[in-house]
């Protein structure tokens, strides 16, 4: 099969479309026949080895998973023992290591029904941009009707889902993004835009219940002056785009554990894990309106070098997909 494979840590130029053997799906797994994948700043993070720190997780000197992509939307081509609820020709969407190939091995908890109403292209941006910001939201902060929320990076993909579900939750909405995207971010249904190249939301004096960081632009004082003494600060990891650092989000993780005990404010980190259920929460969400995926561009399989450096170097819009 086809797939874009990285056998050293650098830029796209790294990155190399050639033939490998397809993936054999084990006890648990499914095998899908992948027809759209979508880009992450999760890719972003393996085809660097950044932060360096990682990579004794990822892989010393090269990744150790070497076929790139997470997101995938496609059919099931065979299921592994085990696994209930999924038969050949179901079409899916889910997450999975490997899922810029024609065939991708996915664990069954990872994968499920795709939207009704979406095309694979649509459906592939979905799994784990929307998953962050479900889980970020709903499991971490706990927002719910009447609460004032803030997005720091409410045009990128995970931001781009949490303003409208937030909205979805019946929260008050604030999204920061840049002047290009102030129209987007309002389109998505944000009360409020702020545009960060005009106004910085520490230092305009408001204070939101919930701010979900999806940029880590700030220190964490400065993001706490931003919440409400009892609010809650969500930290996703962000700072997708400054390569080369060595210990990356973890910094601001580890102010965030040294202060946690002393203040009343709730500052918590955001853990996304892909899991069948939320899958099937976003699939209602995106087929009763609620929410919608925002593509960008669209690439085929042999140009995501090209896609990688469109998201690297000119700031991507929400998503960016790529069919197979
Ligand atoms: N913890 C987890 O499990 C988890 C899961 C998924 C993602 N994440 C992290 O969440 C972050 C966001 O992911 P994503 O896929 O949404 O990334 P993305 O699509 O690249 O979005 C990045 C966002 O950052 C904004 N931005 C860039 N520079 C900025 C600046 N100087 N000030 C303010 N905003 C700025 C961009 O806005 P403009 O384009 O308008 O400038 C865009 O909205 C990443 O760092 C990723 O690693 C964490």
């Amino acid at each position: 099969m086809r797939a874009v494979v990285q056998d050293r840590y650098g830029s796209a130029d790294t990155l190399e479309v050639r033939e490998v053997d397809p993936p054999v799906p084990a006890a648990g797994e499914v095998l899908v026949r992948v027809h759209a994948a979508a880009l992450n700043a999760y890719d972003w993070h393996f085809l660097h080895g950044d932060p360096k720190i990682a990579r004794l997780v990822m892989g010393l000197r090269a990744p150790k998973a070497r076929i790139r992509g997470r997101d995938f939307a496609g059919r099931v081509e065979t299921v592994g023992a085990g696994v209930e609820g999924l038969r050949p020709g179901d079409e899916v969407y889910g997450e999975a290591d490997g899922a810029f190939a024609e065939f991708v091995c996915a664990a069954g908890d990872a994968v499920g029904p795709k939207p009704a109403g979406l095309s694979f292209e649509e459906a592939a941006a979905v799994p784990l941009a929307a998953n962050t910001a479900l889980i970020g939201l709903r499991d971490v902060a706990g927002v719910g009707a009447g609460r004032t929320v803030l997005v720091n990076g409410a045009s990128g993909g995970v931001g781009t889902f949490a303003v409208q579900l937030a909205k979805a939750f019946g929260a008050e909405v604030t999204g920061v993004c840049s002047t290009r995207n102030v129209d987007l971010v309002r389109s998505l249904g944000a009360d409020h835009v702020i545009d960060y190249t005009r106004q910085d939301f520490t230092r305009a004096g408001r204070r939101y219940e919930v701010v979900l960081d999806l940029v880590g632009n700030h220190s964490l004082g400065a993001f706490r002056r931003a919440v409400t003494p009892t609010g809650t600060l969500v930290l996703s990891g962000g700072g997708v785009f400054e390569g080369g650092s060595l210990v990356g989000p973890m910094g601001l993780f580890l102010k965030r554990r040294l202060v946690s005990p002393f203040v009343r404010q709730r500052l918590l980190e955001l853990p996304a894990r892909p899991s069948r259920a939320n899958l099937a929460t976003l699939r209602e969400l995106v087929d009763s309106g609620k929410i919608t995926p925002v593509v960008d561009r669209t690439y085929p399989l042999n140009e995501v070098p090209e896609a990688m450096r469109y998201l690297e170097v000119e700031h991507a819009r929400a998503k960016v997909v790529v069919t197979v």
